[in-house]
């Protein structure tokens, strides 16, 4: 089963890479975070290893994937223009929405997304769940500004969420801190139709003291499922 999921993944992950990226016109590409986009960076090196492009990445995770398949990486404040981005995602609705934030990169990975001409998602067949509230029965993922937190969760009871902080684990006594040194609130809301997604983010980003939340709302173009069967299909 393992064995499965994982070539689904790389699967998924090269079919988005062949079919999007043309090093004669794309310049700077967003490389994501988490375990699929792995095969992405992977597929990227393969193709466009010395061809000068360069690469913004979504976290320290996804830089160390660069670096490590001899790709040029670039920043966000140099190159605010990215031509193509390929993430992850941990649930994709049937609108091309998605929830994103399981490795807590979210902020990140939404100024890339949001900076590229095109948003490409990949992942594997369990993540494509028709509707956002499925698959991750932890929730959204929601970045707060440390001290804010209790006042956030308040905030998010009190419009019918089931909020928690999300702990290190055996990793670390205490919360998770992102990459830009805040804390991750998992908020469940139970299944959200695409038609509430949008009025809901909205709400959840006027709370002061939010800093981003993990609903990518119409952003991807396309996304690439890969299947346990080796077949990939795609979504637009
Ligand atoms: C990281 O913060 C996430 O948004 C990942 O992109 C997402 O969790 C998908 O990860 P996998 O490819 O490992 O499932």
């Amino acid at each position: 089963q393992t064995d499965l999921i994982e070539k689904a993944k790389k699967l998924c992950a090269y079919a988005a890479v062949d079919s999007n990226l043309d090093i004669n016109k794309d310049k700077v590409i967003g490389i994501g975070s988490g375990s699929t986009v792995v095969y992405v960076a992977e597929r990227v090196g393969q193709l466009a290893k010395n061809s000068g492009v360069v690469c913004v990445p979504t976290g320290f995770q996804s830089k160390q994937l660069i670096i490590e398949n001899g790709l040029r990486l670039g920043t966000l404040e140099e190159y605010p223009e990215i031509d193509v981005a390929f993430d992850g995602a941990d649930e994709i609705d049937s609108s091309l929405n998605c929830i994103k934030g399981g490795g807590g990169c979210l902020l990140q990975e939404k100024l890339v997304a949001d900076s590229a001409k095109r948003f490409i998602l990949v992942a594997d067949d369990r993540k494509n769940t028709g509707i956002l509230g499925r698959h991750w029965t932890q929730g959204v993922p929601i970045e707060v500004i440390p001290t804010a937190y209790t006042k956030i969760l308040r905030q998010l009871k009190q419009i019918g969420g089931k909020p928690t902080v999300r702990l290190g684990g055996k990793a670390k006594a205490g919360p998770v801190i992102t990459d830009n040194g805040n804390f991750i609130i998992d908020c469940d809301f139970g299944e959200v139709p695409a038609e509430k997604l949008e009025a809901l983010n909205d709400k959840l980003i006027r709370m002061v003291g939010i800093v981003e939340t993990g609903y990518f709302v119409g952003i991807a173009k396309k996304a690439y499922i890969g299947k346990s069967d080796g077949t990939v299909s795609t979504l637009d």
